[in-house]
């Protein structure tokens, strides 16, 4: 990447200090934090797991954060070159390219729930949605329509003209709105599910310790929901740290994200286990819990058709603000290699990515058929991102920012105490323990 164009690509656009910590909380309070981690919490021992969570946390998490912010931040580069930037190899470039290539898959799935999540919304706040009490059909019925088509293409467009406008303009003040409305929605739904009937009951299951429930399992699970929730491994936080100010405190940064990050999915249990089991429901997770369980509980309950339709729009801002996040990787890419503005690197982008997410949308419903080994093509490249190549990223970067980088501890801007504590994650904590979670996820290691 020795172009002129490279070098005079350096990144200008910049993030305000909140407006950045703002952004990045964006990013990593998404379905990960609604449907995701309050069920792990409940089938893994509840407070007991919670704990654990926090320790891998704060043992990975947060120092594989610092780590992306501050390669982010010294390169001023897109994720594809700021390892190369900071003396990284031709291995380390196509470290970078695979950053860049994972949030492009990723967001070719997630794009799709979105438009659920928006369809559903709607769904709700006109009734439609309660109007047949079979839950499950009415999921299968939207999924199998061109409906889920239609939503895709929606969010793109969405989403696409956010980043379209621009760092400041854009993705910055996007969040500034939508996240204190998360935060206010969150609140209000917690209110309403903790003064259901029977509401302890679900702030048992979700948070009362037991111990005796942790395995190793429990560790690895926390440890990859840990880097899943915080958006690591997919070039977020490091195309985001070539916007952050040079003098902001990239270690407070860290710990108010992981704070911001914790906090929002703490909330998101207090919401999903009181309704359901005020209701008698089962709890799951993924789609099911949220497009069925939930739908069920929220029918059975005064004004469900409101807190219904409030508890689907907290989910499609949780999840757009991690899509904004996510296409900013390959957007900031293309403008970066090809010169491209930032309004024609976006929908070149989008319309690509939009592409070839129509035969995973497909694979849903529409066309059953569409299955590889029993997995059909969505699920595919959930698990090939989610289990393969996230874990492989987290432990590339730990070890770039551990052992390959020179000026890791002035980019840091972190005290020796906390220097020397990061380093030891990076070196000897992070790479082994992301390592086993490769193992764990990709199948190959077996408990
Ligand atoms: N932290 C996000 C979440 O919990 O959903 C992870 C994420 C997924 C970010 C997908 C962005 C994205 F497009």
């Amino acid at each position: 990447m020795a172009n002129s164009n490279h070098r005079a690509g350096s990144t200008t656009e910049r993030f305000s200090q909140v407006g950045f910590i703002i952004a990045a909380i964006g990013s990593s309070v998404g379905l990960g934090n609604l449907w995701k981690f309050p069920y792990i919490t409940g089938e893994n021992g509840g407070a007991a797991f919670f704990l654990l969570f926090i320790v891998c946390l704060i043992l990975v998490g947060l120092p594989v954060l610092l780590a992306e912010l501050a390669i982010g931040r010294s390169g001023r580069a897109s994720a594809a070159s700021s390892f190369v930037r900071l003396g990284g190899g031709p291995v380390w470039r196509g470290a970078g390219l695979l950053q860049v290539l994972t949030p492009f898959l990723i967001l070719s799935f997630y794009i799709i729930v979105v438009g659920w999540t928006l369809h559903y919304s709607i769904l709700a706040f006109s009734g439609q949605l309660f109007a047949n009490d079979d839950f499950g059909s009415t999921f299968t019925a939207f999924s199998s329509s061109y409906w889920p088509l239609i939503w895709q293409a929606v969010s793109m467009v969405l989403v696409g003209w956010v980043i379209a406008k621009g760092v400041s303009a854009g993705i910055e003040k996007f969040n500034k709105i939508l996240i204190p409305a998360m935060a206010v929605l969150l609140v209000l739904l917690m209110i309403r599910s903790l003064t259901l009937p029977g509401a302890s009951e679900g702030v048992s299951f979700f948070l009362q310790p037991d111990f005796s429930e942790l395995s190793p399992e429990s560790a690895l699970i926390a440890l990859g929901h840990a880097f899943f929730s915080l958006s690591l491994g997919m070039g977020i936080l490091m195309t985001y740290g070539a916007y952050v100010d040079k003098r902001q405190s990239l270690g407070t940064a860290t710990v108010a994200i992981g704070a911001g990050d914790l906090i929002y999915a703490l909330i998101a249990g207090l919401i999903i286990f009181p309704t359901t089991f005020s209701f008698g429901i089962a709890p799951d997770e993924g789609a099911s819990l949220v497009f069925i369980a939930l739908p069920a509980a929220f029918s059975a309950m005064p004004l469900g058709w409101l807190f219904g339709g409030l508890f689907f729009v907290l989910l499609a801002i949780a999840a757009i603000t991690s899509a904004v996040s996510i296409l900013e990787v390959p957007v900031a890419f293309a403008k970066e290699q090809w010169g491209w503005s930032r309004t024609r690197s976006v929908w070149t982008v989008a319309v690509i990515c939009f592409l070839f997410g129509v035969p995973l949308g497909l694979s849903n419903g529409l066309v059953p058929g569409l299955m590889i080994g029993g997995r059909n093509l969505f699920d595919w490249i959930d698990f090939i991102t989610s289990n393969i190549l996230l874990p492989l990223i987290g432990v590339l970067i730990a070890i770039f920012a551990g052992y390959r980088w020179k000026n890791v501890a002035e980019a840091s801007g972190l005290r020796s105490s906390w220097f020397r504590l990061w380093l030891f994650s990076l070196r000897y904590i992070a790479p082994i323990l992301m390592l086993f979670v490769l193992l764990y996820t990709s199948g190959v290691l077996r408990l």
